[in-house]
């Protein structure tokens, strides 16, 4: 047995433990303790010195210092109480530090981080418990090359600023964000890093799908949760108590955004959030919710009625529609394809379910979605980048088309991360990226399309009928592949999401 050999293997985080496994004969080592050890290996901590590179490189430089400054502890107005923490997305992206009061360093010619913790403070500690030492923070905790004390900060900038600053400048990600206490007349650059780390974080690591991985995984519980028990409830909050507590439960604290649990009509206000009106009489639930594990997003909307069958034939067909939407999306990802042909897509096969109902008339599909009428039923874009924030940054918004020239008659106005700018971006494995199909019935949305002159392909009679719909939006998750695509999303949908209704189990 070549233990030497093993353990310089074993330094690959890629390698699992069955993998490990095949390569040791059993048979010839059962009278022996095998005692490995994963020499200098960060395989648990997250690869921030690994995002730092990546980030230089982008940045396309050789000299220069990084600073950024993590989330400070800050407090609710007029309180003592502390605003909940949540660290800042690209200082975590380039630590994996999820405490308050931090900052780094990265001087690229050097390839060196260092992670500055807060000093120690003994009142801080009694009431709060003990900050990171920089041992621990070295050692144990993180990917870096060094942590130090807050109090050596100002020092260590000065300091590789007179040696270098005349040449190569500070980079931080906002001008407003200088470093204190350092010397007058420093170089900075505000403008390269940001596009840099957008660029980055578009595409993910392993480690990083692992991460939003977990959170489906969590989220998919959650909702099967939900769907266990929703023939008894009777008020939107219990839903949203029951997927908090679940989630809780598993261990993540946090949602990745506001849960969205919209009875009947509620569902045709995209981000409804009260969560507080009776379920009595509803036809739909759409649920929109989503974990995070360890800052990592996961998004995901379900559709479903109280009892475990279709309350009406006008859900189920416009559940069937948004379903269809979203089946024939999901197969087509794959790298190279643009996300807005996607976007189109849905939209044509919206209208077809449209017209087959006779809520859409008059026209030919071609005709109809030139005119932008579809957009008074399917108001918001495919789908986002998700990540660290649930509508992560990226070098270009998926959701942007190719020139001034083309159709904009479905295109979303910039409301999000998800604008309509003019360049055209396509997939690119690494990517996760959601899809998430609607169809709503909006009384706000039909009152004000009677003025609009696409008027005259509404059935406004027949659309009345499917207000009580409210909406349905399916939303999953998916991780861009090599070969195709990943759907990282585990909550059940379609007739398995009827089948656990109407068990209760
Ligand atoms: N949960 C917000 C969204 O789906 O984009
Ligand atoms: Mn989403
Ligand atoms: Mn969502």
């Amino acid at each position: 047995m070549k233990l030497q050999s093993l353990r310089a293997r074993s330094r690959d985080c890629s390698l699992t433990d069955d993998a490990l496994r095949s390569q040791v004969d059993t048979s010839i080592i059962q009278n022996y303790h095998i005692h490995l050890e994963l020499l200098g290996a960060n395989c648990d901590k997250y690869p921030a010195k690994q995002h730092v590179r990546r980030v230089a490189a982008r940045l396309g430089v050789s000299h220069g210092l990084i600073y950024l400054e993590g989330k400070p502890t800050t407090y609710l107005d007029d309180s003592d109480q502390t605003v909940p923490f949540r660290q800042r997305r690209y200082f975590y992206y380039l630590s994996g530090v999820d405490e308050p009061d931090c900052y780094l360093t990265y001087d690229i010619a050097q390839d060196r981080l260092i992670l500055y913790v807060p000093d120690f403070d003994l009142r801080r500690a009694i009431w709060m418990g003990p900050t990171l030492t920089v041992d621990e923070a070295q050692e144990s905790r993180y990917d870096v090359d060094q942590a130090r004390y807050y109090s050596s900060l100002s020092d260590d900038i000065n300091r590789w600023a007179a040696e270098n600053n005349e040449h190569y400048p500070i980079y931080l990600l906002h001008a407003s964000e200088q470093p204190t206490g350092t010397a007058a007349n420093l170089q900075f650059d505000a403008e390269q890093l940001q596009p840099a780390m957008d660029t980055c974080r578009g595409v993910k690591d392993k480690h990083e799908i692992d991460q939003i991985r977990r959170a489906n995984k969590v989220s998919g519980l959650a909702h099967i949760q939900v769907l266990r028990n929703i023939s008894k409830m009777v008020n939107e909050t219990q839903i949203e108590g029951i997927f908090l507590d679940t989630c809780v439960s598993l261990g993540a604290k946090n949602q990745a955004y506001g849960i969205i649990a919209a009875s009947g009509e509620n569902a045709a206000t995209l981000h409804y959030m009260k969560n507080n009106e009776p379920l009595a009489d509803r036809q739909f639930v759409c649920l929109d919710a989503g974990a995070e594990w360890n800052c990592y997003a996961s998004d995901v909307t379900r559709t479903f009625p109280l009892q475990g069958r279709w309350p009406s034939d006008e859900a189920r067909d416009t559940y069937r529609i948004v379903e269809k939407m979203q089946e024939e999306c999901i197969k087509r990802i794959r790298k190279g394809v643009r996300f807005l042909d996607l976007h189109i897509l849905a939209h044509v096969i919206a209208i077809e379910g449209l017209l087959d109902l006779g809520i859409l008339k008059g026209g030919s599909t071609e005709e109809i979605r030139k005119c932008g009428v579809s957009r008074v039923f399917f108001p918001h874009g495919l789908g986002h980048h998700v990540g660290l924030e649930v509508h992560d940054v990226s070098e270009k918004s998926i959701m942007a088309a190719s020139g001034e020239q083309e159709d904009d008659s479905v295109l979303v106005p910039p409301t999000s991360r998800s604008p309509c700018t003019f360049s055209a971006p396509t997939l690119e494995p690494g990517m996760i990226v959601t899809v998430e199909p609607g169809v709503y019935f909006s009384r706000l949305a039909l009152q004000n399309a009677k003025q609009q002159p696409y008027a005259k392909y509404i059935d406004f009679n027949v659309a009345a009928r499917y207000i009580p719909v409210g909406g349905v939006r399916i939303e999953d998750d998916i991780l861009v592949t090599d070969g195709g695509y990943e759907n990282l999303t585990t909550a059940p949908k379609g007739e398995k999401m009827l089948e656990i209704i109407r068990r209760g189990q």
